[in-house]
């Protein structure tokens, strides 16, 4: 294996040097187009193994499977898609087979979670099956360090077609690629990836989540939670994939991947987001506030993230320059966008985003207020995207060139991949079937894969509650693959990222044993924060009674615009509380009014607004209303535990 990555090393040179390479294009500073017209996408669904409705031993029979490769449970498989293999051809997804009979079958490998790929371009597999399971009967002491907690979750292929990241492993098939019949379970490697977090390099390690695979195959970036103080924080590297083939610390000791050269894509040193001089408060939107990092964007030359807002109750990803620093907004629409993946031309991006059921307008429909309160609210109002397990986002595609705001054609939105005249139960636009995380790009840009869960009780809403839809896919599943075809695009060139630095110069290098970062602390007191175009805000930034952290922003608006289109004027006053480290307890009165482009109020009920939420269940309750209307559109709260 470590001859191997030498050997990789060199055939990924020649490919980079013979390959048509575009030139990077920085993308989201200059926007130079008007707005797309919507563009035709064709969506279908791709094959999956059968349901077997018998999910006992020996319950997946050959009169479900035919050929012994494998059942699911309708209810229970697990899927997770993941990226097209470099070929263009199939798709990555981790599932878990049910009802395999007892060893010694031949069937009996088809159990449990696994790594799978799928034939994307309607043909099948030598044995006549449209998947192949990659994972499947490999032996015990391949897989090293597996424990019962393991998930393969984002599957990203590398781009030598022989191994996959999923979860936190790295899954390979020693020098045949992937989808080639050379690639039988006895060559598969599954190796741990491992975070040191000792001075000494023993232990297990540190919980890492979230990994995303550079471009460039090297580096990846990952997320780990922290649960000092009063609230959950999560902190965000960037760490190059170093193979140990003999390691002699740490667990487990077996050949695994050491992520080395870990970053934390925080800046200690750096401008903090809200900060003070004398009585004039600034808000630094270049400041860089990694929240959660989601992946790559440019052609790898930038890191993207859930970020602090740049509007109040507007969740964006933003994208900072692995080198410069420089940050870039990303996304700009009001509604909550979360996972996305870039094309690899870096033109486009492809987001999964809650536009379609403008669930959270009655936050964000308001435009160009500053967020102030968002140094409260940032963690409840994402937590209200999701009703427990029921999602409301829907991949979009996003021209990156296109200016967020046009005169003639008001705000841009973007294209809905899964839009449909057609939005019958089961149809590729019934919005009961849930997008799932990551929608990703195929290699030469015409498709997009991702993957869809359907509502189940008690997500469905209501208040009785409403029954939920049955499920009329094959087998009565819950859980389907995707393929959007852009069916007018030409396939692009080969993009092929030659290794980035090891060095983030704007983070700080990661000290095996160093506790997490300190947050930059919000000042407390009385300001005035001045507006970019117009007027300014009269701003009271109150602590909790043992004044360690921010508990209540009082912000009143005098014709306040930073953006020249909106004008906001009133006030807004809210509280949050932490009962405990995942519940947060949110109270808000607001009396808003805009004008400029749009005539909007945003005004609570008498009594104002006071909700619930659990960052780790999504359930809302709330009592009072929070109402926003846009020229004469009105957007409410969803109703209780909806
Ligand atoms: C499920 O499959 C097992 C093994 O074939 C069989 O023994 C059992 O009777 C089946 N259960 C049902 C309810 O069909
Ligand atoms: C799947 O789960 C839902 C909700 O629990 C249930 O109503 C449905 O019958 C299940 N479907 C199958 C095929 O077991
Ligand atoms: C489909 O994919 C397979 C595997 O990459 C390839 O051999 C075949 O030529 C492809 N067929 C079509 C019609 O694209
Ligand atoms: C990266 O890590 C390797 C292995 O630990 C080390 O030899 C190298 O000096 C590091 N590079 C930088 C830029 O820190
Ligand atoms: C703070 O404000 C004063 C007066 O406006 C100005 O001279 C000074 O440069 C400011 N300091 C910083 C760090 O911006
Ligand atoms: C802030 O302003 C309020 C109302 O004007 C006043 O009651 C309070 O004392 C001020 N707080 C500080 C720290 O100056
Ligand atoms: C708000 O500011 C804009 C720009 O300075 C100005 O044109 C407008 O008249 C002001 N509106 C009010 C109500 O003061
Ligand atoms: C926080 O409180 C909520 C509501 O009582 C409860 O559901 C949740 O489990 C609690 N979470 C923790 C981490 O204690
Ligand atoms: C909201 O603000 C408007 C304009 O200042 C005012 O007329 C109205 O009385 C306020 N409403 C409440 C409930 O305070
Ligand atoms: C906002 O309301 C004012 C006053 O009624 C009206 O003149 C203006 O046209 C409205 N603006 C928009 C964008 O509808
Ligand atoms: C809503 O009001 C009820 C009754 O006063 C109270 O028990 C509950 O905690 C309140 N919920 C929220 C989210 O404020």
């Amino acid at each position: 294996m470590h001859l191997k990555l030498h050997v990789l090393l060199g055939l990924y040179l020649t490919v980079a040097a013979q390959s048509d390479r575009p030139k990077p294009v920085k993308r989201g500073t200059t926007h130079s187009s008007t707005p797309p017209e919507p563009e035709p996408i064709e969506v279908v669904e791709l094959p999956l193994p059968p349901v077997t409705s018998n999910e006992t031993t020996g319950g997946c029979t050959l009169s479900v499977n035919p050929h012994g490769t494998g059942c699911i449970g309708a209810n229970s498989s697990n899927l997770l898609s993941g990226t097209f293999l470099p070929d263009g051809d199939h798709v990555t997804a981790s599932l878990e087979f049910t009802g395999a009979p007892a060893t010694p079958d031949p069937a009996s490998i088809y159990t449990g979670l696994n790594l799978i790929i799928v034939r994307a371009n309607g043909t099948l597999f030598p044995n006549g099956d449209a998947w192949k399971c990659i994972t499947c009967g490999v032996p015990q002491d391949q897989q090293y360090g597996l424990t019962s907690t393991m998930d393969y979750q984002y599957p990203q292929a590398f781009n030598d077609g022989t191994r996959v990241l999923a979860g936190n492993y790295i899954i390979d098939c020693g020098m045949a690629q992937l989808a080639s019949p050379e690639c039988t379970p006895d060559k598969v490697h599954i190796y741990p990836i491992r975070w040191n977090t000792s001075p000494d390099g023993s232990g297990a390690g540190g919980d890492i989540r979230e990994l995303r695979k550079h471009p460039d195959d090297v580096h990846i970036s990952f997320n780990a939670m922290s649960l000092s103080g009063a609230t959950t924080a999560q902190y965000a590297y960037f760490a190059r994939l170093e193979f140990n083939p003999a390691p002699t610390t740490g667990t487990p000791l077996t050949p695994r991947y050491d992520l080395v050269n870990v970053t934390g894509l925080y800046e200690s040193k750096g401008a903090a987001l809200i900060s003070a001089n004398g009585s004039a408060l600034t808000i630094n939107t270049k400041a860089i506030s990694v929240g959660e990092a989601r992946g790559f964007g440019g052609v790898g030359d930038q890191v993207q993230y859930v970020g602090f807002p740049a509007e109040s109750c507007n969740i964006d990803i933003f994208g900072v320059d692995l080198q410069s620093g420089e940050v870039v907004r990303v996304t700009n629409g009001p509604e909550y966008v979360d996972p996305i993946d870039t094309s690899p031309d870096g033109r486009w991006v492809v987001i999964m985003d809650t536009t379609d059921t403008d669930r959270l307008m009655f936050f964000a429909g308001m435009r160009g207020v500053p967020p102030l309160i968002d140094a409260l609210t940032t963690a409840a109002i994402s937590s209200i995207r999701n009703n427990g397990k029921r999602r409301f986002f829907e991949p979009w595609i996003y021209d990156l060139d296109v200016a967020p705001y046009s005169d003639d054609k008001g705000y841009y939105e973007g294209q809905q991949v899964n839009a449909d005249d057609d939005d019958s139960s089961g149809s590729v636009s019934d919005s009961f079937w849930n997008g799932g995380a990551d929608p990703r790009w195929s290699p030469d840009g015409t498709k997009i894969a991702y993957f869809e869960l359907l509502t189940q009780e008690p997500d469905c809403g209501g208040s009785n509650p409403l029954p939920c839809p049955v499920s009329n896919a094959p087998g009565g599943r819950n859980a389907r693959l995707m393929m959007a075809t852009l069916t007018s695009r030409e396939p692009l060139a080969r993009v092929v990222v030659d290794p980035v630095s090891d060095t983030v110069p704007w983070g700080e290098p990661y000290v095996p044993g160093s506790g997490a970062p300190t947050a930059p602390s919000v000042p407390f007191g009385n300001y005035t924060l001045t507006g970019q175009v117009s007027g300014h805000a009269d701003v009271t930034l109150t602590a909790n009674s043992a004044g360690t952290a921010l508990e209540t922003v009082d912000a009143t608006y005098h014709n306040y615009s930073d953006d020249g289109l909106n004008f906001i004027a009133g006030n807004e006053k809210v509280t949050a509380l932490y009962p405990n480290v995942t519940l947060i307890h949110v109270d808000w009165i607001s009396n808003l009014s805009s004008s400029g482009i749009s005539n909007s109020t945003k005004i609570t009920g008498p009594g104002g607004f006071h909700f619930d939420v659990d960052v780790q269940l999504n359930k809302f309750y709330a009592n009072g209303s929070l109402t926003t209307t846009v020229d004469g559109v009105v957007y409410r709260q969803p109703e209780n535990g909806c």
